[in-house]
């Protein structure tokens, strides 16, 4: 019997397609919109295929003390919502999920909230949210016999790309764009084996280009345009209600670049929604950077129907992205959930990098957006204290440690950046001294009178 499920139906014109007839790009011939997964034995109540909720609840609790490898996955243990394998023996796994959920003392006392939380996606096995959408992209790809596997990157998706490609024993494909990603994650691909290709271009040249070659070529491509991916990066929506023992948080807050990642975990909700396993959905907010911010000005300038895109530049290399591919599917999260979309100042994400990183909490830059766009949104009356706050930490503080190293250096920002922020930054920053090897010097060093 097959485990497979699914059919794919275009977010644009709604035409339904098998899986397996998708075009390499992924987008509708008729309209060129993107496709997401459905189920469609779950619209019938009392349906056949429609998942009990009560006893997915007991059997996901259950398998985490398996001993079953699959269940040792935290994407894989809630299968039943993601049939899109033929045998879910074919999955590609390196166990991730089953992230932890910290709680944030310190900032939730300062902005006047009392339950903030940090669900950090960092401490996946590649160090990335990206491993959650690869294992399902990956396992998709290697059933249905493809040698070859590709994306554009700026630096996670290929790292996560590459060491499960490396794991399923496929040949992968990376563009990135030259000098504009953290080292830590070009040397992930280079060390998983990625054929690595570094394009004068940006993000969006680098996945324009790729569409085309994979029309040529039996590539399968992993860029989030890959409905598979988000059915994998719809499971933290899972273990976060899961948590909260199925009352969803009131409020969630993700970073936003391609827009795979709000997109997917509000299709995490809605289906948990849908089926009956929780009430309601969290409110999704979504963060950019000021200097990457298309969808902050469609939601300006065009009431989110248009987006124009624009030329990116932030110093959150993850999310120097300018045409986001799924902007329609994110403004579906956003609005049926009744979040916000807000960006940053390059000062603000440094600051909320290092406020995350005082109580234990690394990040990458395009982590500490959630932080930030919390800040603004409680400045703005927009979140009552009695509000439960989630913020998605994406990616682990070690990808990026140049961006660190020159914040506590003081070389990060520029003048005018700083502009405003002088005595916040000031009292943040950690710079390593240089000392005589004395305890003398060292002591002094301790009490602040050296350095
Ligand atoms: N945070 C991190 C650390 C990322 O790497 C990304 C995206 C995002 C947030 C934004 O997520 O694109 O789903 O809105 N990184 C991609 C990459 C684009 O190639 O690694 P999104």
């Amino acid at each position: 019997m097959s485990d497979n499920l699914h059919q794919l139906r275009c977010f644009g014109c709604g035409a339904r397609i098998d899986g397996a007839e998708a075009q390499p790009d992924f987008r509708c011939v008729s309209c060129g919109d993107l496709f997401e997964v459905e189920y469609p034995g779950w619209s019938e109540r009392g349906g056949h295929d429609r998942p009990n909720p009560g006893a997915l609840k007991w059997l996901w609790r259950e398998r985490r003390c398996s001993s079953d490898a699959l269940d040792h996955s935290g994407v894989w243990r809630f299968r039943e919502l993601l049939p899109i394998l033929e045998n879910f023996d074919n999955a590609v796994t390196l166990f991730e999920g089953n992230t932890p959920l910290y709680q944030l003392k310190r900032a939730a006392k300062a902005l006047g909230i009392e339950q903030l939380f940090a669900k950090h996606q960092g401490m996946n096995p590649t160090g990335s949210f990206k491993d959650t959408g690869m294992t399902a992209a990956m396992s998709v790809a290697k059933e249905r016999g493809f040698e070859w596997v590709a994306c554009a990157s700026t630096g996670n998706t290929s790292a996560a790309m590459a060491a499960y490609a490396a794991r399923a024993g496929l040949k992968c494909l990376v563009l990135i764009p030259d000098g504009k990603i953290a080292w830590g994650k070009l040397s992930q691909a280079m060390d998983y084996g990625a054929v690595t290709c570094q394009l004068k271009t940006d993000f969006d040249g680098c996945l324009r280009l790729l569409t085309e070659i994979v029309k040529e070529e039996p590539i399968c491509l992993l860029n989030s345009v890959n409905p598979y991916r988000l059915e994998g990066q719809k499971t933290p929506a899972f273990e976060i209600a899961e948590a909260f023992d199925w009352n969803v948080p009131d409020h969630l807050i993700v970073p936003g670049g391609n827009l795979g990642n709000s997109s997917a975990l509000g299709k995490g909700f809605r289906e948990l929604r849908e089926l009956g396993l929780v009430a309601r959905m969290p409110k999704i907010s979504v963060i950019q950077a000021a200097g990457a911010n298309p969808l902050v000005r469609s939601f300006r300038e065009h009431q989110a129907t248009a987006l124009e895109p624009v030329e990116a530049h932030t110093r959150a290399t993850a999310i120097r992205i300018g045409n986001p591919a799924s902007w329609r599917k994110a403004v579906r999260a956003i609005q049926e959930s009744g979040g916000w979309c807000l960006d940053v100042t390059e000062a603000e994400i440094a600051i909320a990098k290092a406020e995350l990183g005082t109580e234990g909490l690394g990040c990458e830059p395009a982590s500490a957006v959630t932080l930030a766009g919390l800040k603004k949104l409680c400045a703005e009356g927009k979140i009552a204290s009695s509000e439960t706050v989630v913020l998605l930490l994406t990616g682990h503080t070690l990808k990026d440690a140049d961006y660190t190293i020159e914040f506590h250096k003081g070389t990060l920002l520029k003048d005018e950046e700083v502009l405003g922020h002088e005595t916040k930054i000031a009292g943040l920053q950690r710079n390593a001294v240089g000392v005589e090897a004395t305890s003398d010097a060292v002591l002094g060093a301790m009490k602040g009178t050296v350095g």
